[in-house]
């Protein structure tokens, strides 16, 4: 084995909602890093978290990846054990950096990132503060608001007063001054649109709420505005490039889930058309937006933008963002002059810089 040639962790499928699109995401990773390119500079040691959170070694990474599909408890090695890490599938020795492919809650949120970090070792992407910053859409927004970023107007809400009737009255009156209607209520905690309502009048509202309130403690109304979505990356670590500007049309009021993932239903124009200045403000925001909330390696980071008026608002950073050879991600860099391998190599440098 030549000594230049670094070893790769890769993490993937998680106890997390979004445990698919991980395994899609690590399959494009790593293809990318055995690209004829790579292939003399890395070595991939895959490592699978079942749904329940349980690491399991490289040979059942390995089939996970061949078949697509996440196992059933049935498939996986009898007798289980415990939820959870209980212990590592592979001697951290072995590794170099760790690459965690993770989405949602349980990897996206500065977990993972805070067990790369007491082994001591380099990994990709956000360290445990931006991580879970960036995880969780109320303390996201205080950064930003911090940092003087351009954001639409919003309120955090407790969900534990909605379960008393002043606090709740209280509540309904200070969204319909502040905000007014349509607005958006939201889970701070999930992704892909889930338990996210788009309410037009109080009865909305507070069925909005309730849904919200059943997935988190913690919720935010937000002021609907009307504007085509763009979404910019940002890769780097002392220095944050910014890519070409995308866009996401879609054929509904709002990026709902059933959009979201329904074949033919949302499109994506990469690059978006827009004005150079108005990408260039963007990307601007991008990389403002990974200062806000101290993230790096990799973020996708999503704006609404009114042509009408020229405004930018920020809509939201995503540190681990989809990775699937279809995702806005890679596509951007692809579209940015940078191939998925030389992606992947960058993103791996950029864990040992
Ligand atoms: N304030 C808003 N105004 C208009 N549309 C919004 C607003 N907030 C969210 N949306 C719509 O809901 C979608 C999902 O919201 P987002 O905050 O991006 O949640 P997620 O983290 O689940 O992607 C957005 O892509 C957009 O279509
Ligand atoms: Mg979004």
């Amino acid at each position: 084995m030549p000594t230049s040639l670094i070893r790769v962790g890769v993490v993937f499928g998680g106890a997390s909602g979004e445990h698919d699109v991980s395994i899609r995401s690590a399959s494009t990773v790593i293809k990318a890093l055995a690209d004829d390119s790579n292939r003399e500079r890395f070595v991939v040691t895959p490592l699978y978290i079942d749904r329940e959170g349980r690491w399991w070694s490289d040979t059942i990474a390995r089939s996970v990846l061949e078949s697509g599909a996440a196992l059933t408890n049935e498939e996986l090695p009898q007798p289980l054990p415990a939820r959870g890490l209980r212990q590592l599938p592979v001697n951290p020795d072995c590794i170099d950096v760790w690459y965690p492919v993770l989405h949602g809650p349980n990897g996206e949120d500065g977990t993972v990132q805070g067990l790369f970090t007491l082994m001591q070792q380099p990994f990709v992407g956000s360290g445990v503060l931006g991580s879970a910053v960036g995880m969780d859409k109320l303390a996201m927004k205080a950064a930003f608001a911090v940092a003087g970023i351009s954001q639409v107007p919003y309120l955090g809400i407790n969900a534990a007063d909605l379960n008393n009737p002043p606090q709740l009255e209280h509540v309904l009156v200070k969204v319909e001054d502040e905000l007014g209607y349509p607005c958006f209520v939201k889970p701070a905690n999930l992704g892909s649109s889930v338990g996210i309502s788009k309410v037009r009048n109080r009865d909305e509202l507070l069925a909005g709420l309730q849904l919200a309130a059943e997935l988190d403690p913690r919720l935010v109304v937000e002021q609907g505005v009307n504007a085509r979505e763009l979404e910019c990356a940002v890769l780097g670590r002392e220095h944050l490039k910014a890519s070409v500007v995308g866009e996401v049309r879609f054929d509904a009021d709002w990026h709902d889930y059933e959009t979201k993932y329904t074949e033919g239903r949302s499109q994506t124009l990469i690059p978006a058309p827009l004005p150079d200045a108005v990408s260039q403000r963007i990307q601007a925001m991008a990389v403002d937006a990974c200062r806000a909330v101290h993230a790096y390696g990799q973020a996708r980071v999503d704006v609404f933008y009114d042509e009408a008026d020229g405004r930018i608002w920020l809509n939201e950073i995503n540190t681990l963002p989809g990775f699937t050879s279809q995702s806005m991600y890679p596509t951007l860099w692809e579209a940015s002059g940078m191939p998925l391998p030389q992606l992947v190599a960058e993103l791996v440098a950029t864990a040992q810089e």
